[in-house]
């Protein structure tokens, strides 16, 4: 166990309150990356009580392992309506920030106006892209970890923690 249920729980509230005073008063279009990010949406927005718009959207880096392929593939055949509108984008972990980099940039293409980015994890790693993220839920490790979302080979997502893999799982 890395991170615990309720640790991560009253983390949520206080990034909760910064995001809900920053968009105060714009109308907002959340994107979130499936599926890593499922638990931390749920468990995030309904904590910020404005009008919003959820869309969600596939990519995947990693196939499956322990090691990001380095290319992100985007898996949906079109991408939510961002023209001209305020985008939180959450994702799960900022590790390489390939995913977010390349996230943005479509995003950006697709006319976003304002990108924010919100993350529950950050990999303390060195990082040329996407050094941080606007909002982060706990800096960590160069671990790999599962749980609360995050999985290795599509399991342990379900659990309430982040916890790191041992090797004897993988
Ligand atoms: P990049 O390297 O693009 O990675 O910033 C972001 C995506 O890679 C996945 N990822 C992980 N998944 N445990 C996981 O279960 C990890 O430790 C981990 N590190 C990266 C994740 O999908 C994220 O969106």
């Amino acid at each position: 166990m890395l991170i615990d249920e309720a640790v991560i729980q009253k983390r949520l509230d206080v990034l909760a309150e910064k995001i809900l005073e920053d968009f105060q008063g714009k109308p907002l279009v959340v994107v979130a990356l499936l599926k890593g990010a499922l638990l931390f949406m749920a468990d995030l927005l309904r904590r910020i009580p404005v009008p919003m718009e959820i869309e969600c959207i596939s990519v995947a880096s990693y196939h499956g392992g322990t090691e990001t392929s380095g290319k992100v593939e985007f898996l949906d055949r079109t991408l939510p309506d961002v023209d001209g509108r305020n985008v939180l984008l959450l994702d799960d972990i900022l590790d390489t920030g390939g995913t977010l980099h390349a996230v943005i940039d479509k995003l950006n293409e697709h006319g976003a106006k304002e990108i924010k980015t919100c993350v529950l994890l950050t990999k303390d790693i060195p990082r040329e892209r996407i050094r941080e993220a606007d909002y982060t839920g706990f800096v960590i490790g160069d671990e790999f970890v599962v749980g609360y979302g995050l999985d290795y080979q599509g399991r342990y997502r379900n659990l309430p923690y982040v916890g790191i893999l041992k090797d004897s799982a993988i």
